[in-house]
C-alpha cells in the first residue's frame, strides 16, 4: 500500500461526535452493509470471530431509552424525573446504533483477553468505517454495558460483554477538538 494522504488526513483528524449532535441521516442499508463489512475486517487471533454485532435502529430506539428508564427506576426508586429523561434519550438522537458483543469461545490457546481484543479492534474499525462514510460516530459503554437487566434486554446472552455501543449519524455541529497526549510522555525507546 502507497502513502496514501487522505487516509492519513483522517487518521490524523479523527475525533467522536457526542451522541447528542448526530442526527439524521444515517447510513442506508447498503451504507450499514459496507460498514459491517469493514467493521468486521479485523486482526483475529485463531480466527474465532469472537464477537459479534447488534443493531439498533428506528422505533426501537424509543422503546429502548423507556426500557432503560424502566431498569433505572428499579435500580434506584427514588431517581427524579430529569435523570429518567436522560434514560429515555440514551439512543436519540442518533439514527442508528450498533453494539459490538465480545462473545469469546474457550480455547486452550487463544487466551479470553485476546478475544475482547479483538472486539475492541471490531468497534474502533465500525468507527473508521462510518467515519469513512461520512457519518459521526460516538463511542459509548455506559452504565447499561454492565448492569444484568439493562444487557439483557439489550440483547446480551449468557457470558457475553458489550464493548462498544457505537452511536452513527449525520454530525449538527463543528467540535473542537480535544487535548491529545504528547507522544514524550507516552512513548519511550527500550534500553537493555
Ligand atoms: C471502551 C470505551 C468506552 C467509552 N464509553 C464512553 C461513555 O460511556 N460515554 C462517553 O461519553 N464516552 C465514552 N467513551 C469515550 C468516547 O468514545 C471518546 O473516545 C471520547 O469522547 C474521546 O473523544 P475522541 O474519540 O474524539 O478522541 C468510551 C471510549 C471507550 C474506548
Amino acid at each position: 500500500m502507497s502513502r496514501n494522504a487522505e487516509i492519513i488526513n483522517y487518521l490524523k483528524k479523527r475525533r467522536s461526535v457526542p451522541l447528542p449532535f448526530l442526527q439524521n441521516p444515517g447510513p442506508s442499508e447498503s451504507e450499514l452493509k459496507e460498514i459491517l463489512e469493514i467493521a468486521t475486517r479485523v486482526p483475529d487471533h485463531g480466527k474465532l470471530a469472537p464477537w459479534r454485532l447488534i443493531i439498533y435502529k428506528g422505533e426501537k430506539r424509543i422503546a429502548i431509552g423507556k426500557n432503560l428508564a424502566l431498569i433505572a427506576k428499579e435500580n434506584n426508586p427514588d431517581i427524579d424525573e430529569d435523570k429518567l429523561e436522560v434514560e429515555r434519550n440514551q439512543f436519540l438522537p442518533a439514527p442508528l446504533t450498533v453494539a459490538v458483543v465480545s462473545s469469546p469461545i474457550k480455547h486452550e490457546k487463544i487466551p479470553q483477553s485476546e478475544q475482547v481484543l479483538s472486539a475492541a479492534s471490531v468497534a474502533l474499525n465500525l468507527v473508521h468505517g462510518a467515519n469513512a462514510l461520512g457519518f459521526g460516530t460516538h463511542w459509548v459503554t455506559r452504565w447499561f454495558s454492565y448492569d444484568q437487566s439493562a444487557k439483557e434486554m439489550l440483547g446480551a446472552k449468557n457470558g457475553e460483554e458489550f464493548v462498544a455501543f457505537i452511536h452513527i449519524g449525520t454530525p449538527c455541529k463543528t467540535l473542537e477538538d480535544r487535548v491529545r497526549p504528547n507522544l514524550k510522555d507516552v512513548v519511550t525507546y527500550w534500553q537493555n
